[in-house]
């Protein structure tokens, strides 16, 4: 298995924030999408209610519904007391509070946990481990990434920032990725040598505003397409 449950504290985002955080437009969520590292976000679950089409690919789909309520209920007070303490580090806009972002994260968790056994079923969780997305080619429209890639990655080298976006622009014709920042409020160490490193092998990298900004700076995300004419 490849979640440390030991170490894993789950904290999922809503379909509401997914929409501000990649500027998703009606004609995004009307194509096929992959959500690399979604873990325990309900954006599987509410896209698909209305009517969307996606598979979110994560190692924590390895585990079951049951234990992953655990992971939630062990780590969720400890969580928000951290957030408590250290509020003034971040944006209140679009979080009111300390306290109504920990209602809407276990909302969102707990709707990702009713999701997840029948979405299995359905193919919309695949256990996975980027550098490697196990689904074949051009699949998917758009592959977004949140709060992975960049952020829980700096222990990574900057050739595994490179790889795994290549990999999910394999599979999808677009890649967003967001937040670009690492320690909370600093750019990545990796995103500029890894957006040199797109640029070589001959994809097209853009850095794009988005409406949504909760660690100071971090208000950017990279857009990167394989065909020249996007
Ligand atoms: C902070 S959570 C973000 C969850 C969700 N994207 C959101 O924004 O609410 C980071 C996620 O990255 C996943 N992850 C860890 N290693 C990964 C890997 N090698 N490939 C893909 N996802 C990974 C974790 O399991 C976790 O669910």
């Amino acid at each position: 298995m490849s979640i440390r449950t030991e170490t894993y504290t789950p904290w999922g985002r809503t379909f509401e924030e997914y929409l501000t955080m990649f500027s998703l437009t009606d004609t995004d969520l009307s194509g096929k999408i992959l959500g690399c590292s979604d873990g325990p976000s309900s954006f599987n679950s509410e896209l698909t209610q209305r009517g969307g089409q996606i598979v979110s690919v994560d190692p924590l789909y390895e585990l079951t519904p049951d234990q992953i309520r655990k992971l939630i209920d062990d780590t969720y007070p400890e969580a928000m007391r951290s957030f408590h303490y250290k509020k003034s580090l971040f944006i209140w806009k679009n979080l009111r509070n300390v306290h109504a972002m920990g209602r809407m994260r276990l909302d969102a968790m707990y709707e990702f946990l009713s999701d997840l056994e029948w979405g299995k079923m359905e193919g919309r969780y695949l256990a996975g481990n980027l550098p490697i997305i196990p689904l074949t080619d051009q699949e998917f429209d758009l592959a977004v990434c949140s709060h992975y890639l960049f952020t829980s990655t700096t222990h990574m080298t900057t050739q595994f920032h490179i790889n795994s976006i290549a990999e999910m622009a394999r599979v999808a014709k677009e890649v967003r990725v967001f937040p670009l920042l690492e320690n909370g409020a600093v750019l990545s160490r990796h995103v500029l040598p890894t957006i040199a490193g797109l640029r070589d092998a001959g994809y097209r990298v853009r850095l794009e505003m988005v409406d949504y900004e909760f660690l100071p700076g971090g208000d950017r995300m990279l857009t990167v397409t394989s065909d020249p004419t996007n």
